[in-house]
Formats: structure tokens, sequence, C-alpha cells
């Protein structure tokens, strides 16, 4: 794997960031990346409201596309998205880096915990109000649950699935986008979630996760771990799993990437469309419910 360009909107920013990754070449604009032949794949790192656009001039060109979490900034603009990569029979997933942690994926794969109970996950940090800011501005999909909100929904959703009922009460920015939420998502057999995002005060952002034989105690931040410990009845003790930092962060998901097209695959079954969709679906019902 290697970088074979950088796009942009502007040549020289993407000539000076190839320069620093060392790719071959620089585009001052992602129709001419697109057109590259040496390019096997694009990475969408747009703002969310800008990712249909270069995802889909990608996915035209026949290219792969790993595009940043959220899919996109709407759910119509997500399943025109899937519905574009599906036709075109064109690899598309959503860069969920949660996903391809060591530990993460080590959890969610552990069969001690019996059966999951609930699921506790706050990510919230204090984000100086700036309305032309993409965390704030409605145009680039701001608001906290697009874009930290669906780590703690992510988790849950991971774990538990999508829930049969779910409560939100939060708070709006005066720009409009949702600054803040709490949700309460219900499982059938009385499991749940309990969930936090918010732009208006530094969380927690650690993660628990409870089973009727084990417990996760995740360390911040909860969505990228390097320390988690599991403990309850059915250990005789605490049973520390520490990360080499050198196995976090974005490699999992890259690996993905070039493992599917290896093996012509379209579609990745640690984050398939049909869950990144239904997270779009959950994180704009929880808006709705805020607004
Ligand atoms: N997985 C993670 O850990 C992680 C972390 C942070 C962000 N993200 C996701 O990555 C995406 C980008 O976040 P960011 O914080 O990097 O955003 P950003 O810095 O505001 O924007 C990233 C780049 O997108 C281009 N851009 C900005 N506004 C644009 C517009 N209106 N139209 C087209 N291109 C535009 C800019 O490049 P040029 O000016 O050079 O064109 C900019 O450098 C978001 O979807 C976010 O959720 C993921």
């Amino acid at each position: 794997m290697r970088v074979a360009a950088v796009g942009s909107r502007d040549l020289g920013r993407a000539a000076a960031l190839a320069a620093e990754l060392g790719a071959p070449a620089a585009y001052g604009s992602y129709a001419e990346l697109c057109a590259d032949p040496s390019v096997d794949a694009v990475y969408v790192a747009t703002p969310h409201a800008q990712h249909l656009e270069v995802a889909a001039a990608a996915i035209a060109a026949g290219k792969a596309v790993l595009c940043e979490k959220p899919l996109a900034a709407t759910v119509a603009d997500a399943e025109l998205m899937v519905k574009l990569a599906r036709e075109a029979g064109v690899f598309l997933m959503e860069a969920m880096w949660m996903r391809f942690n060591p530990l993460i994926r080590m959890l969610a794969a552990d069969p001690r915990f019996g059966e999951i109970r609930s699921v506790h996950a706050s990510f919230g940090f204090t984000a100086p109000y700036d309305p032309a800011h993409r965390l704030w501005a409605p145009e680039l999909g701001g608001g906290a649950l697009l874009d930290l909100g669906i780590y703690p929904f992510g988790l849950a959703q991971l774990l538990l699935g999508m829930p049969a009922e779910m409560r939100v009460t939060g708070s709006l920015a005066p720009s409009g986008v949702d600054a803040e939420a709490a949700g309460v998502l219900a499982y059938p057999g009385g499991r749940w979630a309990l969930v936090e995002t918010s732009l208006r005060g530094d969380y927690p952002n650690r993660a628990s996760v409870v089973g009727t034989h084990l417990r996760a105690d995740i360390e911040a931040p909860f969505w990228a771990p390097e320390r988690m410990v599991l403990s309850g009845p059915g250990l005789e003790r605490p049973e520390e799993h520490v990360l080499d930092p050198a196995d976090n962060g974005y490699a999992g998901e890259l690996r993905e990437v070039r493992d599917a097209l290896a093996a012509g695959r379209t579609e990745s079954a640690v984050m398939p469309l049909d869950e990144s969709l239904a997270m779009m679906g959950l994180l704009a019902d929880a808006r709705r419910q805020i607004s």
C-alpha cells in the first residue's frame, strides 16, 4: 500500500501534503485525482456534507472508496452513495476506525461475556462556539451526534444491534446544529445502552460493557482504546489488556480495504454498509428528538 496521489480544492495544499507523504502526484481537484489510473482507492476525508460529492466521483471512476465517518451528512446522501457503489460494483466502506481497534475487536468476539446486558459510553469535549467551524456549521454537516455521537451510539450498535426504542434529550446550538445529546436505547429482553455526546463539556470518554459473566471497562478514548480491564463473576481476578500504540490508529481499516480489493469483495464484513446506513437513520432519529 502506498499513497499514490493527493487531491485538494487547492493545488498548492495538495502538493504540500504530497511532499510530506512522499506521494508522486498532487491535484487541485478531486476530478483530476479520480482520473489518475495509478489510484486504486480514494480515502474521502472532507467534511461530512462533502463526502457524497467526492465519493460519487471516485465510484464513477471505478475507484474503491474508504469514506470518513459518518458516511454522509444526511440519510438520503448516504443511501445514494451506497446505491451508486452497489450499482457500479465498487468497494465502499465507512472509515469507522473504532471497529478495527484490536481491543474493540477482542471485546466484540469474546464469548465469555455471557449475554451483554448494557453498554455505557460517552464522547464529549468543550469546543469553542464558532459557527464557521465544521463542528458548528450546518452546511458542513455540523453537530455533536454525527461527529462524536457516532462512536457511543456505534459501540452500542456493534455490541447490541439496533434498538427497539430510543429516547433522546439534548440541546441545539444557535447555528441550529445539535450541541449535546444523551440517549437511552432499549433492546429486546430489557437490555439497554446509555450514550452521551457533547460539544459543551468534557466527558469521561470511557465505556463500560456489562455482561452476565464479565464486565469490560474501556479507558478513554474508548473509540481508540489502548487499555481495557475485564472483571466480574466469570473471572478469578481482573484481566488487563494493553494495546501497543503502534497497533492503534488507521492501519486496520486500510488493511481491510487492501484485503477486500485483493479478494474482489465490494463490502466489508467488519463495517457493513447496511450497518452504516442503519446508524445514519438512528442518528437522524436522535437529532429529530431534540429539535
Ligand atoms: N476517524 C477519525 O479519527 C476522524 C477524526 C477527525 C475527523 N474525521 C472525519 O473526517 C472528516 C473531515 O474532518 P476534518 O476535521 O479533517 O475536517 P476539515 O479539517 O474541516 O476538512 C478536511 C479537508 O476537507 C477539505 N474541505 C474543507 N471544507 C470543504 C468543503 N466545503 N468542500 C470540500 N472540501 C472541503 C479541506 O481540504 P482543502 O481545503 O485542501 O480542499 C480540508 O483540509 C469528517 O467527516 C470527520 O467526521 C475522522
